[in-house]
């Protein structure tokens, strides 16, 4: 199978990258536009241990060059897709709408179109929790509302949902949406809050907890996303019709108050905390139900917030060169 994963130099795309390139069957193919959206020479790094792995190639490809985009899925005779490549984050969407724009609505269109025309088997993309909004009653499922996103950010995968299902009616193209939750984990996001407490600690800044620290978030470890998306690729029936969507969480949340604590106890170091009102866009909490994501991939041993943090902070510090 020759897989295609897009924004294969972010957070999740690298360690799918890893994981699916340590497995013979598979040719992986990665693009991304390396944009600055926060720091470049990190996604540069996961780059670099990325290619020294026999089985990925890489190249830069912005998913709003529709041309470029199709050129490459024909020439490397693409079978599978799995769609990362976003302008992700809640709060940036609420200062800049328009990039939400360009890469996850007219990137998402030219990769539905591009999947279309070059008759991909099976393309995986990832929508997000946040489709969810504010609702009452928990845990999420699949099913519940989703038709008040609080952020354009939601909006813009709420809308990749609804393009993706129009496809698999009008084209019979075969999709499946997965609904992140909260992923934290090695070479993480320096817009998530785990990655900018670390860094407040290290160097004696502020901690800003909105919400008075009251928000809680179905914290899901990276491992056990790639985990799940491997199952998914491989066990996947291509006789199944219908587009598909998981929750993927580890249906336990936990409040930013205890996420801190346990933050600090293992960085073994404190910081002043500023607690600030509830901010636009935020949700109040995430919990997911996982049942339908159990009960296809039969993973359910997910990683404890607890042991998940410890691992991230071991990264953190060797990344950083931290000494203590
Ligand atoms: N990390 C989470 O907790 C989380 C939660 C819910 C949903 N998601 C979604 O999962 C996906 C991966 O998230 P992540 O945390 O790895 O984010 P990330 O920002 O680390 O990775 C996205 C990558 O896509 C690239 N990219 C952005 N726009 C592009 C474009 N137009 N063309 C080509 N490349 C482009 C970026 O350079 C980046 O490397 C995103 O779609 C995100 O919205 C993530």
């Amino acid at each position: 199978m020759r897989i295609l994963v897009t924004g294969c130099a972010g957070f999740i795309g690298y360690h799918l990258c890893l994981a699916l390139s340590s497995e013979s069957s598979f040719k992986i193919f990665g693009i991304d536009n390396l944009n600055n959206y926060y720091d470049v020479n990190l996604k540069k790094n996961r780059l670099k241990n990325l290619r020294k792995t026999q089985n990925f190639i890489f190249k830069k490809i912005d998913l709003i060059n529709f041309n470029n985009l199709n050129l490459f899925i024909k020439k490397n005779k693409i079978d599978i897709i799995i769609n990362l490549a976003a302008q992700a984050g809640v709060r940036f969407s609420i200062e800049k709408p328009e990039k939400y724009f360009d890469s996850n609505f007219v990137g998402f269109f030219n990769i539905l179109e591009a999947s279309r025309l070059n008759k991909i088997k099976h393309l995986i993309y990832a929508s997000s929790s946040s489709v969810y909004g504010d609702n009452e009653n928990y845990p999420l499922k699949e099913n519940s509302e989703t038709s008040n996103p609080l952020s354009f950010y939601a909006a813009s995968k709420k809308t990749n949902e609804i393009m993706a299902e129009s496809y698999n009616t009008i084209y019979k193209l075969k999709s499946t949406g997965l609904r992140f939750f909260t992923v934290y984990g090695p070479y993480g996001r320096p817009d998530m809050s785990l990655y900018k407490f670390c860094d407040a600690i290290h160097y004696k800044k502020n901690i800003y907890l909105y919400n008075n620290g009251k928000h809680l978030r179905d914290f899901t470890y990276v491992d056990d996303v790639i985990k799940s998306i491997l199952i998914i690729v491989k066990k996947y029936d291509f006789r199944v019709k219908k587009h598909k969507i998981f929750n993927i969480c580890s249906n336990n949340p936990k409040s930013l108050k205890f996420f801190l604590r346990n933050i600090e106890k293992n960085f073994k170091g404190k910081t002043k905390v500023v607690y600030l009102k509830k901010q636009k866009g935020d949700v109040y909490k995430t919990h997911g139900d996982n049942q339908n994501l159990i009960k296809f991939t039969k993973f359910k041993n997910f990683t404890s917030l607890e042991e998940g943090i410890v691992r991230f902070i071991d990264w953190y510090k060797k990344y950083h060169k931290v000494r203590y």
